[in-house]
């Protein structure tokens, strides 16, 4: 395998586990997640990097630095994707980082802090309620009590899939302990700003703020033949006036977005008055105050359909991230790295999460994108040009030396 192509070959390899005619599913404390696990831990191995995980599966793979009384900076992504994830987002930035520490190695190139490749477990929420999972919890932003006892839609919880052979933890040491001196993640981008200017590497400025909730509906379920209209209280009714309300509180603000990617319609009778209706709301701005005014105009929404409808509606959040700034200091050691490689970069912000929304509350974060075709992402059609694939490691590795040199002068 070349050392170029070997990003390439190694995201069809990683691609191939949990492909199917939708995507790839690859759930958190899935067999097929913990197949990818698998793959990371043999390719790290290969590479006589040293391996330790955590007690939510989070994978460190470390490169030793000239200073062992420095602490590690940490370099990766997640592995996990959405129920028709495509093949790069989170997995490039994994697979990248490892391959950036096999450049460093093979020029020789000494870091004096640690480098760990990272796969961090469970970042996009889709089994378990809660985003980027594995790094809240490596970052003390959450109890890994918490993380473990979330269940899923079949009632199962995190510990009992990490605890099962099938989709557990690998047989890897505990690593000790949470020290980190700073993070790096590579990512592609997920949108169109990149494409859209030609220019091939991105350095982040913040992550917009986002929020998760949950709305139930409760109505009154009924023979779809003999209800006459006049006495219905038809949950699905209502909750689409909500889905178009929250829509229209977006569109108003500006500079923010909203979605209701996700419903559960009960009984879900084709002759059944709906009864109940479960439906999802993501909401995301780089301006907090934004996300508040559409939150407050959901809620006037919401009391005008119960009244008008005659339905209850509850609203629970249960995510809530304001922006997260990318730290100045390590975004000028990309920006130093890409000039070394004689490449233009953009500063673009981030319309996406990522576990440095983690890792940027607790130690200087910074993000390195790639451009997305099309700017698709969370489709099966996602995809990134090889060569920017190729290029965006090479900066990796670049700013991996230069944020070495920032954070070794404090
Ligand atoms: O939802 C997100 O932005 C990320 O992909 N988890
Ligand atoms: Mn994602
Ligand atoms: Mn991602």
């Amino acid at each position: 395998m070349s050392e170029r192509n070997r990003v390439v070959e190694r995201l069809d390899e990683l691609g191939r586990i949990g492909r199917y005619e939708h995507g790839i599913d690859r759930p958190l404390a899935s067999s097929q997640e913990r197949q990818a696990r698998a793959l990371f831990a043999s390719w790290a191995r290969a590479s006589e990097f040293s391996i330790a995980q955590d007690v939510v599966g989070n994978l460190f793979a470390r490169r030793d630095g000239s200073d062992p009384t420095r602490k590690p900076i940490l370099v990766g992504s997640h592995l996990d994707t959405v129920k028709t994830g495509g093949a790069y987002d989170g997995a490039y930035g994994v697979v990248g980082a490892l391959c950036a520490l096999e450049l460093l190695q093979a020029r020789g190139t000494a870091t004096t802090h640690p480098i760990e490749a990272v796969a961090w477990a469970g970042e996009e929420g889709s089994r378990f309620p809660l985003g980027c999972l594995g790094s809240s919890v490596f970052t003390g932003l959450c109890a890994a009590s918490y993380a473990l006892d979330l269940t899923d839609e079949d009632g199962v919880t995190l510990r009992a899939a990490l605890a099962a052979p099938q989709t557990g933890l690998l047989d890897l040491p505990l690593r000790a302990n949470a020290d980190v001196a700073g993070y790096l993640e590579l990512h592609v981008e997920q949108g169109p700003i990149l494409e859209d200017a030609g220019v091939v590497l991105g350095v982040v400025t913040a992550i917009a703020g986002q929020r998760r909730l949950r709305a139930i509906v409760d109505g009154v379920s009924g023979h779809a033949g003999t209800v006459p209209m006049a006495m219905r209280a038809d949950a699905l009714c209502a909750a689409s006036e909500l889905v178009l309300a929250l829509e229209r509180a977006a569109r108003e603000q500006g500079d923010a977005v909203a979605t209701v990617g996700r419903t559960i319609v009960e009984p879900n009778g084709t002759n059944v008055v709906p009864g109940r209706v479960t439906f999802s709301l993501d909401l995301r701005s780089p301006d907090d105050a934004k996300l508040d005014a559409i939150e407050a105009a959901f809620a006037r929404a919401v009391e005008d359909v119960e009244k008008r409808r005659g339905v209850s509606i509850g609203i629970e959040s249960f995510e809530k991230r304001p922006p997260t700034p990318m730290t100045p200091m390590l975004r000028d050691a990309i920006h130093r790295a890409i000039a070394s490689l004689g490449q233009r970069a953009l500063d673009v912000p981030s319309g996406a999460g990522h576990d440095a929304m983690s890792l940027g509350k607790v130690v200087p974060t910074a993000m390195l994108f790639v451009p997305s075709i099309g700017g698709r992402s969370h489709v099966t059609q996602e995809r990134t040009a090889d060569a920017d694939l190729v290029l965006g490691v090479d900066a990796l590795a670049a700013a991996i030396v230069q944020a070495d040199a920032t954070l070794s002068e404090r």
